[in-house]
């Protein structure tokens, strides 16, 4: 099965992303050279946003332009912690959006994701109108991805209005989460070689959520 995955190929995406693997990039400068890829992201995610057409009048004439279609919701769901770091650039490029957060963990052993937050247990809005930008920087085995998608689904969310977007991702995570849910589209950054033996993206970037917020031991 074809995977439903957009790989962003860009000098500016390609140079970032090469200050971001770099094990001697400074916390500062890891979420700088972040910030800088996620616009890419974000655009490339919201391709597909339903846009109407309005009458604007300029200072000289009037003109007919494209403006999002205000009937539908957007939700940024960035998965805790790390998800966080798309969170900023997405909330300036769509101020209209609700942030839903995700709250979930991997546990060591099984690596099976823990929830432990859900924003909104239910969602009000015309179902078929909502949009979800679902936010990881790494899609690494899949697991939380599938059961984040499988979240919003069982809230009625339709799986071909939930755009998955990450930093870099694995083989695994993006056959895992395609074979899952076909309709989610992925939007990354990378297509990394492989997984380690503890679900580690290689050759990646090390755990993401401990370079954003310089936890590492
Ligand atoms: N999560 C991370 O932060 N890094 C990986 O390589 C995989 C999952």
């Amino acid at each position: 099965m074809e995977a439903n995955i957009k790989i962003l190929n860009h000098p500016v995406v390609s140079h970032n992303l090469a200050i971001i693997r770099d094990k001697n990039t400074d916390c500062e400068r890891f979420k700088n050279a972040l910030k800088r890829i996620t616009y890419s992201l974000i655009y490339e995610a919201t391709n597909n946003l339903p846009t109407i057409k309005k009458e604007i009048e300029t200072p000289l004439t009037t003109t007919t332009c494209e403006v999002f279609d205000n009937r539908a919701q957007l939700i940024i769901a960035p998965i805790l912690r790390a998800g966080m770091i798309f969170c900023e650039v997405a909330q300036e490029l769509l101020p209209f959006a609700n942030v839903h957060h995700i709250g979930m963990y991997r546990d060591e052993e099984t690596l099976e994701p823990v929830w432990y937050y859900d924003k909104r247990k239910e969602i009000k809005e015309d179902k078929e109108k909502v949009f979800v930008l679902l936010l990881d920087p790494m899609l690494a085995t899949g697991n939380s991805a599938v059961d984040a998608v499988k979240n919003f689904i069982s809230k009625g969310v339709k799986e071909e209005n939930i755009v998955f977007v990450s930093l870099i991702s694995s083989p695994d995570g993006v056959n895992r989460l395609s074979s899952a849910h076909p309709k989610v589209k992925i939007i990354t950054s990378a297509l990394d070689e492989k997984l380690n033996s503890k679900g580690y993206i290689i050759p990646g970037l090390g755990d993401a959520g401990d370079r954003i917020y310089n936890t590492l031991d």
